[in-house]
């Protein structure tokens, strides 16, 4: 075993949360064993579990580890118990603060189908192929984090964004467009707001001055929304604002056929990141063992990427999630005769063991 420790601070969270992020620890267990690596596990309190234990969804505790650490796994937040409690006493609080506590402004949410799961989508099988894109989502400003206040008549969520804000997303996107193919497409209502003809100036001085071998196209998030099911394939980069980018995120999850299919990353230009599957807490399906663990373990391979410098480990764990994948290996959301959580687990952890047989059980 290697001398150094990673840090990771683990955020269960509610319903499903706890059931994926088991699955996370066991991930991280064998990639232990088969890869020499040594993980600091510290399990804090998000959510509504948070609010329940402590009144708060994200206590100080909660920050403080993650001042410490290299990394947060997180599986989710949120349920009817708290549907009814005040804004600040809501588990979604929880992750908006952290995220704000981070200055966490640059989210990732990779879309990649797969031709194994092609069959399980909603959407015609060809305009599935080659489908690789990448939602660049502003995670720390717009109506979010804008000034919110209700009276008995009305109510307000103020949606405003700096150029500040602008040009660092920007440039996160430019860079992984130059990793990529090299085309953003900004999203944005720019017929309408605002906020959106600030993006449209920002965004393409941005891309023009620092990254010329970039290009940007700017589409209306209307149309985006259909271009995503129509043509999926055509994407490479999709820069967008922070509720745009929560709302075409669920919908292009379909393209891979399960919410339970997308991780996401949520970076801010040093090394922590905090990493969670793009669903939510699945009160529908929680406690029963059949939460589909694959976007966590996704997360996981983001978090070897992006804060721990693992990508040979990240790469090692995509390809065994990929292998059980073309192997059928599928919980209940994508097939009614699907795998429960933890077989789909230990299956992943088996492919993972038998990819490395140099340092398995060593
Ligand atoms: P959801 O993503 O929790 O569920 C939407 C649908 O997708 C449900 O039918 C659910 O069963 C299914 N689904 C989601 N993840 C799945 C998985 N891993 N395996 C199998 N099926 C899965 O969205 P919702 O129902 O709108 O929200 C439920 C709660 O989660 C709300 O309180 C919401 O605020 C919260 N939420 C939290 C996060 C987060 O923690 N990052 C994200 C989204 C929603
Ligand atoms: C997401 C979630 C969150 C968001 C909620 C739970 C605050 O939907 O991460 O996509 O809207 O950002
Ligand atoms: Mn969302």
């Amino acid at each position: 075993m290697t001398e150094h420790a990673f840090k990771i601070v683990g955020l269960p969270g509610d319903g499903i949360g706890p059931e994926v992020y088991a699955s996370a620890c066991r991930i991280l267990s064998v990639l232990q064993e088969t890869h020499g690596l040594n993980f600091e596990l510290e399990e804090r309190l998000i959510g509504g579990a948070a609010v329940d234990a402590t009144g708060v969804p994200l206590p100080p505790e909660t920050i403080e580890a993650c001042r410490q650490a290299d990394a947060a796994l997180l599986g989710a937040v949120g349920g009817p118990k708290w549907d009814g409690n005040p804004a600040d006493k809501r588990p979604e609080k929880g992750l908006l603060q952290i995220r704000g506590e981070f200055n966490l402004f640059c989210n990732l949410r990779p879309i990649v189908t797969h031709p194994a799961l092609h069959a399980f989508s909603p959407i015609r099988p060809d305009r599935l192929v080659g489908v690789d894109l990448m939602i660049v989502r502003e995670l720390t400003g717009g109506s979010y984090f804008g000034k919110k206040w209700r009276d008995a008549n009305q109510a307000e969520d103020v949606c405003r964004y700096t150029v500040r804000e602008i040009e660092r997303v920007t440039r996160a996107a430019g860079r992984i467009a130059q990793a990529r193919s090299g085309r953003i497409t900004l999203v944005d209502k720019a017929n309408v707001l605002e906020t959106s003809r600030l993006w449209r100036e920002v965004a393409h001085r941005v891309i023009r001055e620092e990254f010329p071998d970039v290009t940007i196209e700017n589409m209306y998030v209307d149309a985006a929304s259909m271009h995503l099911l129509t043509r999926p394939a055509d994407f490479d980069v999709l820069l967008t604002e922070n509720l745009f980018g929560d709302i075409l995120s669920d919908e292009a999850s379909m393209l891979c056929g399960s919410m339970g299919l997308l991780p996401s990353a949520s970076l801010n230009g040093e090394r922590f990141g905090l990493y969670e599957p793009v669903h939510g807490s699945a009160p529908d399906i929680a406690g029963k063992g059949i939460a589909n663990p694959y976007a966590m373990l996704l997360s996981v391979a983001m978090m070897l990427r992006h804060s721990l410098d693992l990508p040979a480990e990240a790469g090692a764990l995509e390809l065994s999630i990929q292998a059980c994948w073309s192997e059928g290996l599928l919980t209940r959301d994508l097939r009614p005769d699907g795998l429960g959580t933890e077989e789909v687990t230990e299956a992943v952890c088996a492919r993972l063991r038998r990819e490395t047989p140099a340092l398995a059980g060593a």
